[in-house]
């Protein structure tokens, strides 16, 4: 028998900081309604943290917000908004001005994703995740900018590890997320001054997430990629992140991007076969869960 891999354990951020390390301070986070977004709100609204969440679905942001406030003992805020219209976004920050008076952390987090190959992917479909993901980020700065650097406060955005490879189908989100990377480094060299941090957390593969669910391979037909941690990420991974990196004892870090994915980015090893999945397309259509 071969020997079993150690396999990284899996910790609540309460259990490493004070609970009162965000207190009186506000998290305004994009995408906030579900998987690590909500995660890391909840994370941050556990150590005190009041939050306003936005996103397009009103009924799944309200009961988010219902249930991230009974969980935590904070006030947490819905607010509909599409990150590609900044007068949504404008409104989300005039309601959390409004209620909160302040934000402190900014979660650039909404994001789309789906398999395409180059070849086949439209025009628009490519733009629509570009204006999602990096226009989006963009918008959300431009909209919360001013009341971070009167909070001397910090950003944290969204991105990945597939764009430090090639990553078959994914060209859309490799591009959109590369221009996330740049335009935190940007943030971070213009702000710091103002006394702003801003960085990027790159997720690997996240258990139970709506991307995972989109995007993952088809257990158990298909070979499952390695992780030198032995496991796949938990939302409570990347929550962790967040807390430190919002923390004081992240207060010399900025402009930086910290993969969080159990060191999978070093192995550079996908789950579909190559070049087979992309000469073939149909014959890996049975290892993954979207459609090519
Ligand atoms: N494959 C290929 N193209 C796709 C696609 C898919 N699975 N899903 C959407 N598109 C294309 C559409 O066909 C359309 O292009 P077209 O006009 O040339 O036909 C374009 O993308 C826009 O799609 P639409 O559905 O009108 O946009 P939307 O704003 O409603 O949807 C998406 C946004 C594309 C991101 C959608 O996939 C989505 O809402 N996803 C849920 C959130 C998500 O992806 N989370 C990911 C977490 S990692």
């Amino acid at each position: 028998m071969s020997p079993s891999a150690y396999v990284f354990p899996i910790v609540s951020s309460t259990s490493i900081f004070k609970a009162d390390i965000f207190k009186g301070k506000v998290l305004f986070c994009t995408g906030g309604g579900s998987g690590i977004c909500r995660g890391m709100t909840e994370a941050i609204m556990r150590h005190g943290a009041n939050a306003t969440i936005v996103g397009r679905k009103l009924d799944r942001l309200t009961q988010a917000a219902k249930e991230l406030s009974e969980a935590t003992g904070q006030v947490c805020v819905p607010a509909q908004a599409d990150v590609r219209q900044p007068n949504t976004l404008k409104e989300a920050v005039t309601k959390t001005i409004e209620k909160f008076g302040r934000i402190d952390f900014v979660i650039c987090g909404a994001a789309g994703n789906f398999l395409a190959p180059i070849s086949a992917i439209s025009e628009n479909a490519f733009k629509t995740v570009m204006e999602i993901d990096t226009i989006g980020t963009f918008n959300t700065i431009k909209a919360t900018i001013a009341h971070v650097r009167a909070s001397k406060g910090s950003y944290i955005h969204v991105s990945a590890t597939l764009h430090y490879n090639g990553t078959p189908y994914q060209v859309h989100v490799s591009a959109a997320k590369a221009g996330i990377d740049a335009l935190s480094a940007v943030l971070a060299v213009e702000e710091g001054p103002h006394g702003v941090r801003s960085n990027v957390i790159a997720p690997g593969p996240i258990s139970g997430t709506e991307g995972m669910d989109r995007l993952g391979p088809k257990a158990p037909t298909t070979r499952q990629p390695g992780y030198p941690a032995g496991r796949e990420g938990d939302v409570k991974d990347i929550a962790n992140a967040a807390v430190f990196l919002f923390s004081d004892a992240a207060s010399y870090i900025t402009g930086q991007v910290l993969p969080v994915d159990g060191g999978s980015e070093h192995l550079r090893e996908g789950f579909l076969p190559y070049p087979q999945s992309v000469l073939d397309p149909a014959s890996v259509a049975n290892m993954i869960k979207g459609k090519l």
